[in-house]
């Protein structure tokens, strides 16, 4: 058992949470950087944690301001530190590039510069993302594709992922990027495709809903259980040295096959309540994603369990659960 400490920014967050438990189980001290809100709403803001709260260390600081964030890591003095918060819904950084890419530059540079000046022993990681491929030239993508982000969110990512790499190189730091495809769970938020459509299933079985609107079906994802892809994030920040891995199943599906297993799950035949919506397809929309975690797999000795279809029908169930219809 560990008796280090670490300390996770966007701990409220679906991987936040999870990180956490992770952490915790290992035996780590953990704390968390929090929005002052956060600490007047625990009820809400802070559901996600509602198990594990009183065994974490939280502490109110702003992604935006630096003097805030030198605090927190001056009294912390992390051994680890998980860099998660972001604005990390990508629809939402076509409505507000400025604060999109405010937000996720920004944070991101004063964490790091607070680190290296403050706690260089450190060891850094980046929550860096798939949407930094974009428009890839080649399937699956690794960890020498080159990027062609198509949002602002997918270029803060890219300036993130060159930060973390240049204060790796420039100043000695152990700081690594992980590159990780859209992982999902029941504790997802609402706004992202996979938990809007379980949700939307579990609120037509319990006839709180009749139907369910969608924009691009036909858009493909890699999609893996949160639970697995933070264990990747922690092994990154124990090899002897720092460097940068994709974390996949390698397996692709599209939105539709999302939405006819989730609906087949509980029963139901898709087709008679789902509709589309011009206005939720995105202005450049990423088509295709696909990972090739070999480097991971073999460096690492991290590797995926959980299969796309038993992540689908854990998700129904749990919202299913939460209406009592189960
Ligand atoms: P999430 O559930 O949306 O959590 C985001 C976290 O960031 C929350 O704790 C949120 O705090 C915090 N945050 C957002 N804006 C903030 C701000 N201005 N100041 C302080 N905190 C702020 O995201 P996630 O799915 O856990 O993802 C974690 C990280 O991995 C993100 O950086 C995301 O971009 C990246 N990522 C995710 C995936 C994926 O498929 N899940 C894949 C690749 C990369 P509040 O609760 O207070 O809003
Ligand atoms: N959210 C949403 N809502 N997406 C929809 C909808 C809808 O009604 N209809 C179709 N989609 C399509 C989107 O156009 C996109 O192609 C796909 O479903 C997945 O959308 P999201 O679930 O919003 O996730 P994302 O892939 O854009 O971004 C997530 O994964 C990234 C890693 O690749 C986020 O977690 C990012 O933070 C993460 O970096």
């Amino acid at each position: 058992m560990s008796s280090k400490c670490a300390l996770i920014t966007g701990i409220t967050g679906q991987d936040g949470s999870y990180l956490s438990e992770w952490l915790l189980g290992q035996g780590y001290e953990v704390h968390g950087i929090v929005r002052r809100v956060a600490l007047e709403d625990p009820e809400h803001r802070l559901s996600r944690l509602k198990a594990i709260r009183g065994r974490l260390k939280l502490h109110a600081a702003s992604l935006e301001s630096y003097a805030s964030i030198h605090r927190v890591i001056h009294e912390v003095q992390p051994d680890e530190c998980y860099h998660l918060a972001a604005q990390s819904f990508v629809s939402y950084s076509f409505d507000d590039e400025f604060s999109t890419l405010n937000t996720n530059i920004n944070g991101t540079h004063f964490l790091l510069s607070a680190v290296k000046t403050l706690a260089p022993q450190c060891r850094f990681y980046f929550a860096g993302s798939s949407e930094m491929f974009g428009m890839a030239e080649t399937v699956p993508q690794n960890e020498s594709t080159p990027f062609h982000p198509r949002s602002s969110y997918g270029i803060s990512k890219v300036a993130g992922f060159d930060l973390t790499r240049n204060y790796r190189e420039a100043y000695g730091l152990y700081a690594c990027n992980g590159i990780l495809f859209n992982h999902e769970s029941p504790r997802r938020g609402f706004e992202f495709v996979t938990r809007k459509i379980t949700s939307g299933v579990a609120a037509i079985l319990a006839g709180k809903s009749t139907q369910l609107s969608l924009g691009n079906l036909e858009a493909q994802r890699d999609w893996g259980h949160a639970r697995e892809y933070v264990e990747g994030m922690w092994l990154m920040l124990q090899q002897p040295q720092p460097d940068d891995y994709v974390i996949a199943t390698g397996e692709c599906h599209s939105v539709r096959e999302f939405v006819e297993l989730a609906f087949a799950h509980v029963g139901l035949d898709y087709t008679r309540y789902l509709t589309t919506d011009p206005e939720l397809h995105r202005p450049a929309e990423v088509n295709l994603l696909k990972g090739d975690a070999s480097k991971a797999r073999k460096v690492l000795g991290w590797t995926h369990r959980v299969k796309f279809a038993d992540l689908v029908r854990e998700m129904v169930d749990e919202d299913c659960r939460a209406l009592g219809i189960i």
